[in-house]
């Protein structure tokens, strides 16, 4: 198993659910940063479990404690390294997801690919929870990206059937986004939330889980970064975005909507600003052409899976006996993950963005 990404930012994460703690490595840094840790705890806190009913109640302070890599609040350039506890973890007997795979997690097919040794415990490395480690890391990365005028913010675009309004990608701005990306269940509109934690609290009520999409813009991205073919921003977001788990779709500018355009309606024309830049009328290309940045927004729309832990009796198969069974999973789960993936896939963007801004 090696769970580490990047090419100029090496982010390394380790640990499980259930192990004593979690932790990541951020290689290649630049020195002399100030990181304000306030400002980190408060995006972890976005993320954190335990807060109301669209949420796990599985309570965990999450607090980084930092190993390596700052002194007096300043990157060295040295590796910067933390962990978070585990302190809530409950300890039982696991065995039985060794024999009987629970619906939509990975217990089935990490067994096969690690000959049955993978820590099964909670989800072991496959647990959500280990995206407390991607969420410092971007509150990091993030706070450099804003002295270089880069600010990145997502919020909940769909749960279920609700729906908030979706950016307008020609102008959303780092006023729109920094008025997001302090929140937990950030929405544009303030009544797209209340239907959305009605979608959640009835999918939690009949036993069940709930789906969703996140939308996360940036900007002041400059026009000229990233590369063809495959070093592109569309490779490099997707790569890190895909890492989170239950995310199923990566969708940008106007995405699986261009199949339905015609070129004239899907071309972005240039024209000049009055500041001597140039911009694009519209944004159906996410703010990326040919893997390059345009300088426009960069937009993308992220499609996450309804919980996997449901409370339902769900068909399974037991490895042992070699034959159908059911199971009840139990436990403590979120009945809807949008919520709590909204810092996540900030976090997440915000670090491609430093890799390949370096
Ligand atoms: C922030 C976050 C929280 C999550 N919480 C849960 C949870 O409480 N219960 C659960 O079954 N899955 C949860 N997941 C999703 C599972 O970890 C994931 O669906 C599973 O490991 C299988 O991976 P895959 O969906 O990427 O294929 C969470 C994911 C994230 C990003």
């Amino acid at each position: 198993m090696s769970s580490t990404w990047g090419t100029n930012i090496k982010l390394s994460i380790f640990g499980g659910s259930h192990t004593e703690a979690i932790g990541v490595v951020l290689d290649n840094l630049p020195a002399n940063e100030k990181i304000d840790l306030d400002a980190v705890r408060m995006q972890m806190a976005r993320r954190a479990p335990g807060k109301d009913k669209t949420a796990t109640t599985r309570a965990e302070a999450d607090e980084p404690q930092i190993l390596s890599g700052l002194l007096n609040g300043i990157t060295t350039g040295a590796p910067l390294a933390a962990i978070i506890q585990n302190t809530n973890t409950r300890p039982k007997d696991y065995s039985l997801l060794k024999t009987h795979p629970r619906p939509g997690h990975a217990d089935y097919t990490a067994s096969i690919r690690y000959d049955g040794a993978n820590d099964i415990r909670g989800g072991g490395h496959f647990s959500g929870r280990l995206t407390a480690c991607l969420v410092f890391a971007g509150a990091v990365c993030r706070q450099i990206l804003e002295r270089r005028g880069v600010t990145v913010g997502a919020h909940a675009l769909q749960i279920g059937a609700a729906k908030d309004s979706a950016f307008d990608p020609v102008h959303v701005s780092a006023d729109v986004l920094n008025a997001l990306n302090t929140r937990f269940f950030a929405v544009n509109e303030a009544v797209a939330e209340q239907a959305m934690r009605d979608e959640i609290e009835n999918a939690r009520l009949d036993a069940d889980s709930i789906g969703g999409v996140i939308e996360c813009a940036a900007v002041g991205m400059p026009a000229g970064i990233g590369s063809p073919m495959f070093g592109g921003v569309e490779n490099i977001l997707a790569s890190i975005l895909y890492g989170i788990p239950a995310v199923k779709g990566v969708e940008f500018g106007a995405g699986f909507g261009v199949s339905a355009l015609r070129g004239s309606e899907n071309n972005d024309a240039f024209y000049y600003g009055e500041d001597g830049h140039v911009y694009t009328e519209t944004n159906h290309a996410g703010g990326i052409l040919g893997g390059i940045t345009t300088g426009m927004p960069i937009v993308f729309r992220v499609a996450v899976k309804p919980t996997p832990s449901i409370g339902k009796i769900q068909n399974t198969v037991d490895l042992l006996e070699k034959k159908n069974d059911t199971l009840t999973v139990v436990g403590r789960h979120d009945p809807c993950i949008v919520p709590r993936a909204i810092p996540v896939v900030e976090a997440a963007a915000a670090i491609a963005l430093l890799d390949m801004m370096l």
